[in-house]
């Protein structure tokens, strides 16, 4: 089922900054940003009326902020890679973006405080910072590791590392924080600071690595994917990952739909992008 409260807007753009490899674009949706959950995104037409990018491109919402009546915004992290993504960044303040959301399913949030640990790779950081505050709210501990291939490519505005505990970053060439990959210092880090969950958002391999450890550790892990999408909206199927379902049936899920976050042990990894033997409906 598409997220219920999913609708479109024309929104306005109220701020677009450029930050490191990124632009922080904040955008007015009214109501839509009191529907928004840490982990939902949103789908944005792009390229203007007369555009041959007739895909809407989907992004994380990094924050979201309910002002009540119209005023309601959005935050996104987007970073400027194809035509829609440099189109969007290149806009300015006032001009308006056609925004489909809240999409997708949100991170599941324990009624307990427990001790979290928060995993971002690149852009993957965006919805790790709403998704602290809502965690530190509740009583819980947050720790915080961004890892990304280097140093302009973390993105940790000052105000997100006031809302965890510690922030390890880690850059793929040793130009910022520890050299090496994040799963490399997993272990390490969940040692140290009693990890009861893992929260990860960030390319596929990354996820799988700490899928892996999050297994050999017996850890919950909830992962958003950022499986390509072209539709947003579980019409096209261009998102779909296969996933064991409670009885232990695999199944080619929609991302759009029964994702982006996921319980990281459902995901069938080895094979994301084929149809691993024994799937439900595969000849
Ligand atoms: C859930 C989710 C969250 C994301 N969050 C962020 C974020 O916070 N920040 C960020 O910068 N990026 C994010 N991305 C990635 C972002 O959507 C892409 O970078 C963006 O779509 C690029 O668009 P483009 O036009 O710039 O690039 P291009 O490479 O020119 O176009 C990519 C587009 O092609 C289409 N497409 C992809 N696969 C297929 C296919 N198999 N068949 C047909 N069409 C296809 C899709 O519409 C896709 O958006 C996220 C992606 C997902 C799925
Ligand atoms: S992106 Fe079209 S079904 Fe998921």
């Amino acid at each position: 089922m598409i997220n219920k409260y999913a609708h479109a807007v024309d929104a306005e753009i109220i701020s677009n900054k450029r930050v490191g490899a990124y632009h922080h674009m904040v955008f007015e949706v009214g109501a839509m940003a009191g529907q928004v959950r840490p982990g939902n995104f949103v789908a944005i037409s792009v390229g203007g009326e007369t555009s041959a990018m007739v895909l809407r491109r989907a992004f994380a919402i990094h924050r979201s902020m309910d002002r009540g009546g119209s005023g309601g915004v959005v935050e996104l992290v987007v970073a400027p890679h194809g035509g829609g993504s440099k189109w969007l960044t290149s806009l300015e303040v006032h001009r308006k973006v056609n925004i489909v959301g809240p999409l997708g399913t949100a991170f599941g949030i324990p009624t307990e405080p427990v001790r979290a640990l928060l995993v971002g790779g690149g852009y993957g950081s965006a919805p790790l910072f709403g998704l602290a505050e809502v965690l530190k709210s509740r009583g819980s501990r947050v720790d915080m590791v961004l890892g990304a291939s280097t140093a302009g490519k973390i993105y940790a505005p000052l105000e997100g590392k006031r809302a965890v505990n510690s922030l390890t970053i880690t850059t793929d060439d040793g130009s910022a924080g520890l050299h090496g990959k994040v799963s490399d210092f997993l272990p390490d880090l969940i040692a140290a600071s009693g990890t009861e969950i893992i929260y990860s958002c960030g390319p596929m391999g990354m996820l799988a690595a700490i899928s892996k450890i999050a297994g050999e550790l017996d850890l919950v892990h909830q992962c958003a994917v950022e499986e390509a999408m072209a539709c947003g909206i579980g019409v096209c199927m261009t998102c779909v990952l296969p996933l064991r379902d409670t009885n232990g049936t695999i199944r080619m899920q929609r991302s759009c739909i029964e994702g982006p976050v996921v319980d990281g042990s459902r995901v069938i990894w080895d094979s994301p992008r084929a149809i691993p033997e024994g799937t439900w409906g595969a000849q």
